[in-house]
């Protein structure tokens, strides 16, 4: 007889981390796993980090910190066994032996089957048990939140910036035939719609010579493979961004209108120093062409602010880039050193951390507008969305651009389709009215 054992999860970071987790949760409850909400109750602890910024990296360090207590009571003796995973463990495993021992494993990546095999010969519970050839990926299905699917791991692109190269390693790309039998793992399962996912998903091939399929064929073997009405990418490098890519993936029906596109700065100099392969007048001519043949189409973006060589003028085109795109959302950062990637090693910080906030205050606050008024455009529009939660308070549904719209009431049940007229428009959330459903 299969023995039930209790885990809590906690995972900080990109799309990538909650793909893995919720992969790994799947394995877990096929194995006899029960999820629970406090670490208290969990006789396993998962933890998947971020070092994307310093910031991500403290969070994950301070949460191993608020573990200790557990550790310590009663001599441990019912205490979890704890496994750290993820970006941080390869940048700083000395450090975490050294401050906390009492961490059980350490695991330099999330990757779900690596970290599978090292708990089925490590976690007592799960010794001897064999890995199940296949596991329903029911877990997000049911509560029909966003499901994920890996198409790359890894990057090769090296962003002078970006430390996920360093701690993610090379491009690997998820063969073709495993992608989608995933996708098709999921549609059984009855999830809604599928994210396909890689750092920079329009490389999808480019590690694995000339024969293999590229993202265009990626795409269009998924839409044709599926009945997905809903196929969403991330993340997009705006110097892989073609016109074909437009043509033959922005503007398909099924292929969701977000398109995020993080530009990072609108200064060539500034963009030449984060090697970032394209310049301003590239970032402005394609994103004409996704418009063009996608006019719903719902642009986000990724904005770095701060970086070494970011003088006033730069960050002055940053803005005037924002002013003039108008980028339905953005996720701003200031620049946070990381060791051992180029800039950090090449670049001195010519900024203060005062500076560098003053000027991301200052875009945040001028993106808001922007993406407010934007929003407006959806007001008294009709929007196809999913059902994510239903309480008896009202409903949680959200749009094709990935955006939640709040319901006072609603017919429909969770993980289904269905049409709301949108009555008022916040940055973040919509809320509106379900539109009943004419004709057959
Ligand atoms: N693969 C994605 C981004 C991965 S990291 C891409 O192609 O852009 C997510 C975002 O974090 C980046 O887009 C960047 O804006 C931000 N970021 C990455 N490294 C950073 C650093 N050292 N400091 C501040 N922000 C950083
Ligand atoms: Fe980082 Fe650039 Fe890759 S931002 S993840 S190195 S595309």
């Amino acid at each position: 007889m299969q023995r039930k054992f209790t885990y809590y999860t906690r995972v900080f970071g990109c799309q990538m981390n909650v793909a893995d987790i919720d992969d790994l949760c799947a394995r877990l409850a096929a194995h006899g796993g029960i999820v629970v909400e406090t670490v208290d109750e969990a006789q396993l602890v998962l933890i998947n980090t971020c070092t994307v910024r310093q910031k991500a990296e403290d969070k994950a360090l301070s949460f191993f910190g608020s573990l200790k207590r557990l550790k310590s009571a009663a001599g441990g003796r019912n205490a979890p066994f704890v496994v750290a995973m993820g970006c941080v463990i390869p940048r700083a495993r000395a450090h975490i032996e050294a401050t906390f021992p009492y961490i059980d494993l350490l695991l330099d990546s999330s990757d779900p089957g690596v970290v599978f095999d090292a708990l089925l010969e490590r976690f007592p519970p799960l010794n001897g048990d064999v890995a199940c050839q296949e596991y329903p990926p029911l877990l997000a299905a049911e509560h029909a939140r966003q499901n994920f699917v890996t198409a790359i791991r890894g990057c090769d692109h090296k962003c002078s910036y970006c430390i996920v190269p360093y701690v993610r390693g090379k491009q690997r790309d998820v063969p073709l035939p495993q992608i989608v039998e995933e996708a098709q793992a999921w549609q059984r399962a009855g999830a809604p719609d599928i994210t396909v996912l890689g750092q920079n998903i329009l490389a999808y091939g480019q590690s694995s010579g000339s024969e293999h399929p590229r993202f265009c064929e990626l795409m269009e073997t998924l839409l044709k493979q599926t009945a997905f009405p809903w196929i969403t990418y991330l993340t997009s490098l705006p110097g892989d961004l073609t016109e074909e890519v437009c043509e033959r993936v922005i503007a398909h029906p099924r292929i969701t209108p977000l398109l995020h596109l993080p530009v990072q700065s609108g200064s060539d100099k500034v963009l030449q120093d984060m090697q970032r392969g394209y310049d301003a007048a590239y970032y402005r001519r394609i994103v004409a062409k996704a418009r063009a043949v996608r006019p719903d189409l719902y642009l986000t973006t990724d904005l770095l602010v701060g970086f070494p060589t970011e003088t006033d003028e730069d960050y002055a085109a940053t803005l005037a880039l924002v002013n003039e795109i108008g980028f339905d959302d953005a996720f701003m950062f200031a620049y946070s050193p990381r060791p051992g990637t180029h800039a950090a090693l090449n670049f001195a910080e010519s900024l203060s951390l005062k500076e560098k906030r003053a000027r991301l205050n200052d875009l945040i606050s001028r993106q808001r507008q922007i993406a407010a008024s934007r929003n407006e455009r959806y007001l008294g529009q009709e929007l196809e969305v999913i059902v994510e939660q239903q309480s008896k308070t009202g409903a949680v549904t959200r749009t094709a651009f990935n955006k939640p719209v709040y319901l006072q009431e609603l017919k429909t049940p969770i993980g289904r389709y269905t049409r709301v007229r949108i009555t008022g428009v916040k940055t973040s959330s919509f809320s509106g009215e379900e539109v009943q459903a004419t004709g057959p």
